[in-house]
Parts: structure tokens; sequence; C-alpha cells
């Protein structure tokens, strides 16, 4: 399994990338299409935001599980960019249970962000969270409901209703007209049929044959809902614990877990993030590491790496590895800064990620200092090719997570990896 150890962002894609070749089915669990990230492949750039990056290997199966809200609009986009792009697609499932984004959830999500004013969360305005509070009040449509007109109609009428005053000011827009929804959505289910499946069964058949499953997680630890900065989250559980929910199997089918993390830290969106640099260094890092949205375009605020927060990830997750990305970025940094404490607004020192919100937010980061590198790392393929402050740099992420480290990246290419034992 391999899941975000941060905010996102952390190049999970590229990771799941590689991993795939060796698996035999790849799954996303949670979020949607708020997710995204690039992969380069033979100088051609392929960007997803809900299908699972395994696709780009004829004949894997790549399973969109029951724990994802699925916007069939977008996830149809992606399909023809692939199939233009001559990529075989007849690997892809979709799972009869997952729920489905509709237009209103997207007014919704704009809309709230928009009353919010400055307490704004900066969503990415993709319907994620009323999705995701439909499917709770048991008000969602899903995926199966799109081959049945009739239901269609009747359940997207009933999870109007009670929003009929929120959505006052819309009510002549043609996007939430009953019947042009239901027309629309049946349209989709009639594309989508082919890849329509129990995609829990998929992955039960494939443990059982002793085959390798891979489960992509979505945004990150400390976006969870559950776990992370409420309520500056999203509305899914990124951890690896929701993996099981999401796909439909059991936690003693998991036998490896992979947090990905960044050499430093970045955050879209608001909310607490610690580490945050506001002067040369964060722009070095944003612009070396060319931090912009690839579902929004926004600019990530960024900062140093933060050991508390990536040992709260190591235990909330039970982490077996770590895949440390983006290593090359650090390169012309010195020294190079890692938070290994908290302080908080009266001066206690916090050694853990704080529970209370109101802690976190007035909380500072004390850093250790370590000596940088000036290398260009893009060539490294082994742990003796790097930099010796480099590797000093790595061990001291594992001495203080206590989690081995088995991939580094050190540039956007997929051969651009350094392996670990
Ligand atoms: P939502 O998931 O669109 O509701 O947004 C909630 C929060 O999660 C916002 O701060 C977003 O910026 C953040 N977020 C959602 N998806 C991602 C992602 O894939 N990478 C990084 N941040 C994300």
């Amino acid at each position: 399994m391999i899941v975000g150890a941060q905010w996102g962002d952390e190049g999970k894609g590229k990771v799941v990338d590689l991993l795939a070749e060796r698996a035999d089915v790849v799954i996303r669990f949670q979020g949607g299409n708020n997710a995204g990230h690039t992969i380069v492949r033979d100088g051609e750039e392929f960007k997803f935001h809900l299908i699972p990056s395994g696709i780009l290997y004829p004949g894997k199966t790549c399973a969109i599980g029951n724990g994802v809200v699925v916007d069939p609009g977008v996830l149809i986009g992606e399909l023809e960019g692939l199939r233009r792009k001559r990529i075989d697609i007849s690997g892809l499932r979709i799972s009869a249970n997952a729920h489905l984004i509709m237009p209103y959830h997207v007014i919704l999500d704009t809309e709230g962000e928009a009353k919010l004013g400055k307490l704004e969360i900066g969503t990415t305005k993709r319907g994620i969270g009323p999705c995701y509070t439909d499917k709770a009040a048991r008000l969602g449509i899903r995926v199966q409901d799109m081959l049945d007109p009739k239901i269609l109609r009747k359940k997207i009428f009933a999870a109007l209703e009670p929003k009929k005053q929120l959505l006052r000011p819309f009510e002549r827009d043609p996007r939430l007209d009953l019947h042009a929804m239901t027309e629309e959505y049946q349209g989709y289910g009639h594309r989508l049929e082919p890849y329509i499946a129990d995609t829990a069964r998929i992955c039960w058949d494939a443990l059982d044959a002793d085959r390798t499953v891979l489960f992509e997680g979505a945004q990150a630890t400390l976006l969870d809902i559950d776990h992370g900065t409420y309520p500056f989250v999203t509305s899914s559980n990124p951890v690896a614990g929701s993996a099981c929910v999401g796909a439909g199997v059991g936690p003693t089918d998991i036998d490896e877990v992979w947090g990905v993390c960044k050499a430093y830290a970045t955050r879209v969106g608001a909310g607490p993030f610690p580490t945050e640099l506001d002067d040369e260094v964060g722009t070095h890092l944003r612009d070396k590491g060319h931090e912009f949205g690839t579902t929004t375009g926004r600019e990530r605020r960024c900062g140093w790496l933060d050991m508390v927060g990536l040992r709260y990830a190591s235990r909330l997750n039970r982490l077996s590895a770590l895949a440390i990305t983006k290593l090359d970025v650090l390169a012309g940094l010195d020294p190079i800064r890692v938070a290994v404490r908290y302080r908080s607004s009266e001066g206690a020192v916090l050694d853990e990620f704080p529970y209370h919100q109101t802690v976190l937010h007035g909380a500072s980061a004390e850093y250790e200092e370590l000596p940088g590198f000036d290398e260009d790392v893009g060539a490294c393929r082994t742990p003796d090719d790097l930099p010796k402050a480099a590797r000093d740099y790595l061990a001291f992420i594992e001495d203080h997570t206590g989690v081995p480290i088995r991939m580094v990246g050190v540039g956007p290419g997929r051969e651009q990896m350094v392996t670990f034992g």
C-alpha cells in the first residue's frame, strides 16, 4: 500500500507507477479528482486525476474502488485522452458501489468556500466534500445507479430535496435540471458500463491466487478527515487503515505500507504548516521543485521537512518503508534544516504532533541543521552514488522515524530513482 505521509503531492503517482510493474491489480481506495499526478513516460507527459497510474502497463487491472468519489464526466475525459494516445484501457474497472460527484456537489463546494470567506479551507472545488456528505447522509448516487434510469431519477430527486434552500440561486441553472441530469448521467452509464464491476471481488480473487495488489492512496495523512489538521483536511481518510474499507479487503491482506514523503514539505490550501518558509529558501523550493498544483495550478506553500509530522504519519499508518522524493531539489541549500520538535506559544516543548488544533496553530518549529550538498544528484541510481551529505540527510530521517528508506527520487523521470536494498 502506498500512502502520502505529509499534506499531499509527495509524488505517490511516480512511486505507484514504478511498483505497478510488479503488481497484478492497482486499486485506488479514496478521494476523487481532487488528486492529480503527472507521469513522464518516454518523454510523454500523462496527467491523471482518477485513473490509477498502473493503466500505462498493458494488461494490468486498474480499479477505482468503492471508497473513491467519481466524477464520470472527468473520468470519461481521462479515458478519451488515453485512447487518443493509444493506451490500452481494457484493464480499467470501476466499483459499482463508488459514489458519483453530481453537478450540485461542485456548485455546493464552490459556494460553501465563498461563504466561508476568510475561513475558507481552500478546497479543490471539485465537489469532493459535498459528495462524501451525501454518502454519509445516505443521499448519494452510486455508479450502479447510472445503469437504471428510473432509480437514478428518483435518487437525484431525493438528493436535491434537502438542498433546495441552498440551491435556490441556481434554480434555473440548466446543470441542475432533473431531467437533463438524469439523461446526462444515464449517458455516462452507457459509456462506462463495460468497466463497472465488483472491485472488492477482483482484489479477493487476486489475493487468493497469490497475486500482488497495490493500493494507491490519494491526498495524505495530514489531510485525513479524522487524523489530519481538521477542518483544513479533505473529506476522506487517506491513512492506510482506510484502504481496507475503500477497497473491500481485510487488514490481514496488507503486508507492506509505504509512506511517500518529499525531502522537504509542501501544502496547498489553508491550514497550519509549522515549517512554512516565506523567504528565498521557500522560493528556491517552489521554483526548483515546480511546486504548482496538478489539479488547480495553485502555488504550493513550501517549507522544511517536519519530523514531528512525519513521525506522526509513520505511526498512524504503521509505515513499513519510506519513499523520499525530490531530493534533487535540496541541492544548493546549505545548511539543510529539519524540524525535530515544536515549541508551543506558551513555551512548552512538543515532541509529538499536538492533538489540539489551537496548540498546533500556535506552535513554531525548532530545527536541527545538517550540511547541504551542491552536486546534481539526477544521475544517481544507488545509495553510493549520492553525495555524503545527502546520505547523511537520509540516515537522519531513518533515525528519527525508525522507518527504513526504500526509494529516493532524484528527478522527474521515472528512471531517476535511487533504490535501497
Ligand atoms: P478537497 O479535497 O477538494 O475538499 O480539499 C480539501 C483540502 O485538501 C484542501 O486544502 C486541498 O488543497 C487539499 N487537497 C485535496 N486534494 C489534494 C491533493 O491531491 N494534493 C494536495 N492537497 C489536496
